[in-house]
């Protein structure tokens, strides 16, 4: 049988089968992701933003923390290891459905399937996706009903698209940035563009981001930037994932507005 295309949907399905056929394999061989990552830009699912974040989710909200404010808003036994667990804890209602956005969606495939989840949970949700790539695509998503917001956001000074411009116009309670904007922007910028999207995010409210190592790490390196964060009422931690094979992303960060600061 031919081989699809790199890149190619049909390729992704591929992949995405045989992870479904051995997901233990998988998730504790996460460097396989690293070999088979390229072909998820773009297409990578709930399921795919998971073996990411699934790790680092149940360090910062799990018993290993030690501290997590939700273990104490909670009580002691919480522990969350999937995207879906800690979205499913934040307080919400029909009439004040989940906000949530992704800065660089792809075609979209993870907010839709995200969506697709957490209505099957019975969380009302409200998506947004920030983008400037795959219009297209995001547009028949709209369209279907599967994605609730788009914007393609543009300086209107410089003209030039990028999220860089875009400031969030109501509290979110979720924000990814996986391999989105946050990457692809200048390294100066990076700091800044985290930290505007951080205080977006309502009380309790959470950001999932991940990217390749900030090349400016050694001017300012995590512990430093996770410190300013917590001057601010956010905890923030990153997490390498160092895996032996190359990772995409390598880093990622999780930020969670504290559930009684104010934003
Ligand atoms: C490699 S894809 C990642 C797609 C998806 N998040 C994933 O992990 O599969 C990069 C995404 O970031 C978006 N992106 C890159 N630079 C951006 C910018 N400056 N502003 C907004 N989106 C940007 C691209 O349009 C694309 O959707």
């Amino acid at each position: 049988m031919k081989k699809p295309l790199r890149h190619s949907a049909e390729r992704v399905k591929r992949i995405e089968q045989k992870i479904a056929k051995a997901p233990s394999f998988f998730s504790r061989h996460l460097n396989q992701l690293g070999l088979l990552s390229p072909d998820w830009n773009a297409h990578r699912d709930y399921v795919s933003y998971n073996h990411f974040f699934r790790k680092p989710l149940r360090i910062f909200f799990g018993s290993q923390s030690g501290s997590s404010w939700w273990q104490h808003v909670r009580g002691k036994g919480f522990v969350a290891s999937t995207i879906l667990e800690v979205l499913s804890m934040i307080p919400c209602s029909p009439k004040k459905p989940l906000e949530i956005l992704e800065d660089g969606p792809g075609k979209g495939r993870f907010i839709q399937t995200l969506r697709r989840k957490l209505i099957e949970n019975r969380v009302p949700v409200k998506t947004t996706a920030v983008a400037i790539h795959h219009i297209p695509e995001l547009e028949r998503l709209k369209e279907s009903g599967e994605l609730d917001a788009l914007v393609v956001p543009k300086s209107a000074s410089l003209g030039l698209p990028g999220a860089e411009f875009f400031v969030p116009d109501r509290p979110l309670d979720a924000i990814f940035s996986m391999f989105g904007s946050i990457h692809y922007t200048l390294p100066e910028l990076r700091k800044d563009h985290l930290l505007k999207y951080a205080h977006a995010l309502k009380p309790g409210g959470i950001m999932f981001a991940g990217f390749d190592t900030f090349t400016d790490v050694k001017k300012e390196p995590f512990p430093d930037i996770e410190r300013s964060f917590a001057k601010q009422g956010f905890k923030a931690k990153f997490f390498n994932l160092h895996f032996g094979g190359r990772v995409f992303p390598d880093t990622i960060l999780l930020v969670q507005r504290l559930p009684h600061s104010r934003p």
